[in-house]
Formats: structure tokens, C-alpha cells, sequence
């Protein structure tokens, strides 16, 4: 039974206030979580309150924090832990919108998470052990950022992530080895042609690159370079980004200096996927551009992962309108895009009821909050995103997933190549 919900506002990863929120229950187990941020949000995720005005630019989270301990607080006390369905239908009902606009779902995600936490801490279990309820969950195979573009470093890039992945690592512990390996490459290649610039929001590297292309390049290199083979070893993952981009009934990319219809968009990105070892690409056309994601799909969906993210918003309904609409062959899987644990599941679960992939998703702006390795793992996900190989935000959930394969010992199981889309393995 929970005793108390507490909530308080600290700061993210980009020195912004988010809500991070205490559970505790009658036999004195507790949990904790805090809400993540997007900077490349889609205009259907649910809506993160902030204060407005000029204190912190706007960005105080003192209206969520205020509601969260007056309204949800009371309305949970009392409640079961364990009954995650009827908590969350309890703050959605609470919130009273379709978009969590009324009490924030900054604050509704921290409140959901934390709960969830609480009822892993009171069984005894981890968190991912107590999503599980017995069933076989495997460790997901990793999506780590080398360079940052798009939105979080200053439009250096169009492209948003140029990420890789190592499906046949055999680990996490091995994966994220290679990761590093490539990482580390990537920077020096970088310097010795003098384009690197720092390191993005998410922590991958700051590029000066003149074109798109110029990364792909570049990034293959550094696979080669760290001594691994492009398309064996490891592949490349894009996260265009589309939304972002978009420009009247087209699309603008600055860097390239073109215009480019929806069409031209998938061309490019089916070109990209001849020229080099492409195994993914999120949101390569915009949030409601279902045409442009049914063509990209039907054109490479045998070969490639096509990721939904600002065009799923983590939301059933989507995932379902997407499914008839032959858009998307994986779903990424973002909690405070909708705003509770249970709806983030039913998406996931929609997802793979389609026979899609599904990738749980840090955001840009994090905190030190591990919540989505567990998630991963308990959800049996098969992918999990969480930005780059380097600053701690990031770095906690990588470690968060070492500690995990160290709990499950022999029974651990890498995702790899089977966490892909059947068509794409
Ligand atoms: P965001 O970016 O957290 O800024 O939305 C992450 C993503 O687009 O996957
Ligand atoms: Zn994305």
C-alpha cells in the first residue's frame, strides 16, 4: 500500500529542472524516478508542463512538482504498488486529458516509474525481474550514438543520430567494448581532419562536417578503423529526425543546402542504405507523413529496421494506425512521450503483436535515472537507445545493463540479431 508520494523538482542533463518523484509503501520499500526531456519532441507526445515566463527561461517545473504533491499525491495514497494498471489509470484519469496537459506527464512519468520501482523494491525483486514475472527476457542489443546533429548540436548535421549497433557481439558487456572501440576511433579520425567541434547533448561527437554524407563516410571508417568489418560487426543507425526538417509540404536540409519532396527523402535514405552498412532508420519522413514511412517501408523494409519514434509517440492507437497504414516495421518506445508506464507497454505491446521490433528510448535531455534499463530487460524490448558512449546520464544505464547481465549469470541472453524485425535478420 503506498504511504506517501513525494515529488521535487532537480535538473537534467542540460542544466533544466525535471520532476523527479519519491514512492514509499506501508512495509517501507521505496523508489524513485525523474522524468526525461525531449528536444526534438513530436507534436502528438503528451505534454510536459512547464512554469513559462522568464524564471529559468521558461523551463521551471514548479506548476508539475505543485500538482503532482496536491492532487496525485492524495489520490494514490492508499493504492496498491503492485496494481501498476490501476495506478496508471488512476493519474490518466486524474489528468483528465488526452495528452496529459493538465498535470504534465513530466510529472505523471516520474510518479509512474517511481511506483513501479516501489512495487519491484517491496517483492524483493529488481525492477526488470519484477516486470518479467517469470517470463525469459533477453539483454537488448544497444543503439549508441557516435556523432550528434540535428537538434541537440546546433544543426551541424541534418541527420539528427548516426549511431551503430552490434548484433553479433554476444553480450552487452562485449557490445559495449566495440562501441567504445569505435567511439574512440571516430573522434581521432575526426581531429586528424580537424572536425571535431566538442561533444553533442547526447554525448556523441560535436562534428563539423560540410554534407550528411560526409558522417556516413566517416563513420565507416571509424568501424574499420577500430578494426571491426562495416555490415558484419557492426552496422550503422540513423535517426533522421524528419520532423525536424520539415518545410511546407517538403523538406529543408540546410546542411546539404536541398529541398526535397517526401519521395526524394526515402530515395536518399534508400541510397544510403545501398552505399553503406545500414541496418536502421528512425523517422526518415515527418510525424504525419504516413505515405512517405509506408514507401520507405515497402522499399526497405526486407533489409532495414524503419523506426517510428515523433511518428508513433509511443501510442497504441498510432502503432495500430501505422500497422493498416503498412508504415514502420519497429516501434521506439519512449515512457514520458505518453506519460505512464502501462500505456508506454501497451504500445510496446502493439508493436510486437504486429510482429515489429521494439527499441525503449532514453531521451536527449536525461537524468541519472536507470529506470529504462529495466524497462528493457523486463519488457523483453530487444533494443534499448540511450544516446552515446560517454557522459554519466548516458553512461548509468549502459552500467545499469552490465549489473543486470552479471544478476542473470549463465541464463544471460544477448538480443543480437533476433531483436531485428524477421524480414530484416
Ligand atoms: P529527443 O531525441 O529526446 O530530443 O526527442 C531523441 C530521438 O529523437 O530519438
Ligand atoms: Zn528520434
Amino acid at each position: 500500500t503506498i504511504t506517501r508520494v513525494h515529488a521535487r523538482a532537480i535538473w537534467d542533463s542540460r542544466g533544466r529542472p525535471t520532476v523527479e518523484a519519491e514512492v514509499e509503501l506501508a512495509g517501507g520499500a521505496t523508489g524513485r524516478a525523474s522524468a526525461p526531456a525531449g528536444a526534438s519532441r513530436g507534436a502528438h507526445e503528451a505534454i510536459d508542463l512547464r512554469d513559462g515566463g522568464e524564471h529559468l527561461a521558461g523551463m521551471g517545473v514548479a506548476n508539475a512538482v505543485a500538482l503532482a504533491r496536491a492532487e496525485i499525491a492524495p489520490r494514490l495514497t492508499g493504492m496498491d504498488a503492485a496494481d501498476q494498471a490501476a495506478i496508471d489509470a488512476a493519474l490518466c484519469e486524474l489528468d483528465g486529458t488526452a495528452n496529459k496537459a493538465r498535470l504534465g506527464a513530466n510529472a505523471t512519468v516520474a510518479v509512474s516509474l517511481a511506483v513501479l520501482h516501489a512495487a519491484a523494491a517491496a517483492a524483493g525483486e529488481p525492477t526488470w525481474r519484477w516486470l518479467a514475472q517469470g517470463r525469459a527476457v533477453r539483454l537488448p542489443l544497444p543503439e549508441i550514438q557516435i556523432f550528434g546533429g540535428g537538434a541537440h548540436a546546433g544543426r551541424r548535421t541534418d541527420v539528427q543520430d548516426f549511431m551503430v549497433m552490434c548484433p553479433r557481439a554476444g553480450s552487452i558487456a562485449r557490445a559495449l567494448e566495440m562501441t567504445a572501440d569505435v567511439y574512440r576511433a571516430a573522434g581521432i579520425l575526426m581531429d586528424e581532419a580537424g572536425l571535431l567541434a566538442g561533444t553533442a547533448d547526447e554525448g556523441g561527437w560535436w562534428p563539423n562536417f560540410n554534407s550528411n554524407e560526409q558522417a556516413l563516410v566517416f563513420l565507416t571508417r571509424a568501424i574499420e578503423r577500430a578494426g571491426y568489418r562495416g555490415g558484419e560487426d557492426v552496422f550503422i543507425s540513423l535517426d533522421i529526425a524528419a520532423n525536424e526538417l520539415a518545410d511546407g509540404d517538403g523538406y529543408f536540409l540546410p546542411l546539404d543546402q536541398r529541398r526535397m519532396t517526401s519521395a526524394e527523402m526515402v530515395d536518399r535514405a534508400a541510397q544510403w542504405a545501398r552505399t553503406y552498412p545500414l541496418i536502421s532508420i528512425e523517422d526518415p519522413v515527418g510525424q504525419d507523413d504516413m505515405a512517405g514511412m509506408a514507401r520507405a517501408t515497402a522499399l526497405l523494409g526486407d533489409e532495414i529496421q524503419i523506426i517510428g519514434d515523433d511518428f508513433l509517440v509511443t501510442n497504441a492507437a498510432r502503432v495500430k494506425q501505422a500497422l493498416a497504414g503498412g508504415a514502420c516495421n519497429a516501434a521506439l518506445i519512449k515512457v514520458n512521450q505518453i506519460g505512464t508506464v502501462s500505456e508506454a507497454a501497451a504500445a510496446l505491446n502493439a508493436a510486437r503483436d504486429a510482429g515489429w521490433a521494439t527499441i525503449v528510448s532514453a531521451r536527449s535531455g536525461e537524468t541519472e535515472d536507470i529506470s529504462i534499463a529495466h524497462l528493457a530487460v523486463g519488457w523483453d524490448a530487444g533494443q534499448i537507445k540511450v544516446g552515446s558512449f560517454a557522459r554519466s546520464e548516458r553512461m548509468a544505464k549502459w552500467n545499469e545493463l552490465l549489473r543486470i547481465e552479471e544478476q542473470l549469470g549463465s541464463a544471460a541472453r544477448y538480443a543480437g540479431i533476433d531483436a531485428f524485425p524477421a524480414a530484416v535478420r
